[in-house]
């Protein structure tokens, strides 16, 4: 086990946008998490990479993280990209990869290795030096993802990396995804709403539903769960 939350809430004045949530992920496993709009995925996200605080107990890796911030848990060894792309739109890819990443004390050549590294895993070389602000959303993806695996971590954190993507460039990306996983062993939990791309990609899946876990477990079981129809059928009935 690589990451596990025990009761973990976050409210927001009188509503709890993450309710008493439990649940574990496993190292290695590609881990895929599904809900409507608004319950919570995103929030849940934030809280595992620290940038909000939520009651409740975090342990990745054999340490508590509940009490760090973004910083410190990103040197810890978790990585995320944004649902809409944050970057820096002046800037050039290799710029935004070396701001964007919390590095934690890493000489410079190395700083520059682990950046060449991700920029050559994302297809980004020939691009580095472009401006993001001219750059397509596939490539702006890109580069998010790349500046987060530039920190080389364990765990990686992806926001429904493929939306807004058309087919060609949502199955590249999920490629990469999924070399990142096999081959260089980092454990991923993705958010996505597009339900054959996560049912092929995760080992295990958990639906959320206001702020609450619907169910967590296999693909198959998870699809075919009389719950996880209902609450689908229900929103898009809605
Ligand atoms: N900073 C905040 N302040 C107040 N409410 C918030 C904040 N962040 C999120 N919320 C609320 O918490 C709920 C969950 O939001 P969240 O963004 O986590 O949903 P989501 O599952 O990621 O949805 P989507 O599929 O649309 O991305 C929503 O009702 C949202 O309005
Ligand atoms: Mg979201």
């Amino acid at each position: 086990m690589i990451l596990e939350l025990k009761n973990v809430t976050k409210t927001f004045g009188k509503f709890a946008a993450v309710s008493d949530l439990n649940f574990s992920v496993n190292e290695g496993e590609i881990f895929g998490i599904a809900g409507p709009n608004g319950a919570g995925k995103t929030t849940l996200f934030n809280i595992i990479s620290g940038f909000y605080r939520a009651t409740g107990n975090i342990v990745f890796d054999n340490r508590k993280i509940s009490h760090l911030g973004p910083d410190k848990i990103n040197i810890l060894g978790i990585a995320r990209t944004f649902q809409i792309p944050l970057l820096f739109d002046s800037m050039t890819i290799y710029q935004n990869i070396l701001v964007g990443s919390h590095f934690g004390g890493q000489g410079k050549s190395e700083v520059e290795n682990r950046i060449n590294e991700a920029l050559s895993f994302f297809g980004l070389q020939e691009l580095r030096a472009a401006a993001v602000a001219n750059l397509k959303l596939l490539d702006k993806k890109l580069t998010m993802a790349a500046a987060a695996f530039a920190t080389r971590p364990k765990l990686l954190l992806l926001d429904e990396p493929v939306a807004g993507l058309n087919p060609v460039e949502a199955e590249l990306f999920v490629g990469l995804v999924k070399k990142l996983n096999r081959e260089h062993g980092v454990t991923i939990i993705m958010i996505e709403h597009l339900m054959n791309i996560l049912t092929e990609m995760s080992d295990r899946m958990m639906i959320l539903n206001n702020g609450q876990k619907l169910i967590v477990g296999s693909p198959e079981t998870v699809i075919n769960d009389p719950e996880t129809i209902e609450c689908y059928l229900g929103n898009s009935h809605a």
